[in-house]
């Protein structure tokens, strides 16, 4: 029995611990937690059944217990053996009767009324009571299936597995789209902002020198690509024309599209280092090209 417990406390404890360690990780928590709901009621459900078959075992090996051998030569000592037998069986009913009533179980002494008419063989058969405890079950759960039926199926006040599931997915998919809403679109050609922040513009400068100078020239005054210092502009001077003139390059004339070797912020930046080259004295200017701004 001390053993027993002993299991089951140990069972709990590391289910209680694993409770608290497990939603750390925060994808997994609803998948473990019911998991561990599950094995926690599994848990309950075992050690309440082996209680109960436990005590009834114990109730049942009292009642026939005997003390040590009868000394049936003595009659002195008979007499004192059965005054301690009436005080052990009285004590030990009153004790016993209320978990005897739960469990459903009589004292042995009764077993002639209980007695079937019937007899195979000489095998009878006692027509013991339900027990109380499988008589709560079994209303318990009959209160359970008209309030689960109630529930899902008449009121269909919770959802069934499949709207459930739905459900779900609905909110996973809002989640989602606010998810790559914020992160990677948060800038476009049309929220872009001017910002002269000097870490912007080193890290604007950085983009500049590792992806453009072959044809925009390190100072920017132009190569191939057109002069990015002076007034004018063939696609716009604008913070909102340079962005998208960068992301979606100008193929055509030989301006590549930066959108997929460049990340959003990126594009922000290098779009702001620009802005920032206005006014500069590049060494070789290239002649203006476009109207100007
Ligand atoms: C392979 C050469 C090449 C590279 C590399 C290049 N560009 Fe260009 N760029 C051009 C050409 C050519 C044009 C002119 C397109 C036209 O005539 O319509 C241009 C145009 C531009 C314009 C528009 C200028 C205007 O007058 O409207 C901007 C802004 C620009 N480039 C920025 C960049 C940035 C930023 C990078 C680096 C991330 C870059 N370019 C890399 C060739 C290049």
């Amino acid at each position: 029995m001390k053993r027993l417990i002993f299991i089951f406390t140990l069972f709990f404890a590391s289910n209680s611990v694993w409770a608290v360690v497990a939603p750390a990780d925060g994808n997994t928590t609803n998948i473990y937690t019911e998991i561990l709901i599950v094995l926690f009621l599994v848990a309950l459900l075992l050690l309440i059944v082996s209680l109960v078959l436990l005590k009834t075992v114990r109730v049942m090996a009292n009642e026939i217990k005997l003390p040590g051998i009868i000394p049936v030569a003595e009659p002195a000592k008979m007499l004192e053996y059965e005054e301690w037998l009436t005080t052990e069986k009285s004590e030990k009913s009153s004790k016993q009767s209320a978990w005897n009533k739960l469990l459903g179980l009589r004292p042995i002494s009764e077993e002639k009324d209980m007695m079937l008419e019937h007899d195979f063989d000489g095998i009878t058969e006692l027509d013991n009571p339900t027990p109380v405890w499988f008589n709560a079950m079994f209303y318990a759960s009959i209160l359970f299936a008209v309030v689960y039926l109630l529930n899902y199926h008449v009121l269909e006040w919770s959802p069934l597995q499949n709207e459930e599931y739905a459900i779900e997915m609905k909110a996973a998919e809002a989640s989602k789209g606010e998810f790559l809403a914020k992160a990677a679109n948060l800038i476009d050609e049309n929220t872009v902002k001017v910002d002269g922040d000097a870490a912007v513009l080193t890290a604007g400068k950085t983009v500049f020198m590792q992806n453009c100078v072959a044809c925009h020239a390190p100072d920017g005054g132009g190569t191939i690509g057109p002069n990015l210092t002076d007034e004018y502009w063939i696609h716009g001077g604008t913070v909102n024309n340079i962005f998208k003139t960068i992301k979606y390059g100008i193929p055509e004339k030989g301006m590549i599209a930066w959108e997929k070797t460049l990340t959003v912020q990126q594009t922000s930046d290098v779009t702001n280092f620009i802005l920032s080259l206005k006014g500069t004295k590049p060494a070789n200017p290239k002649e203006p090209q476009g109207t100007k701004m």
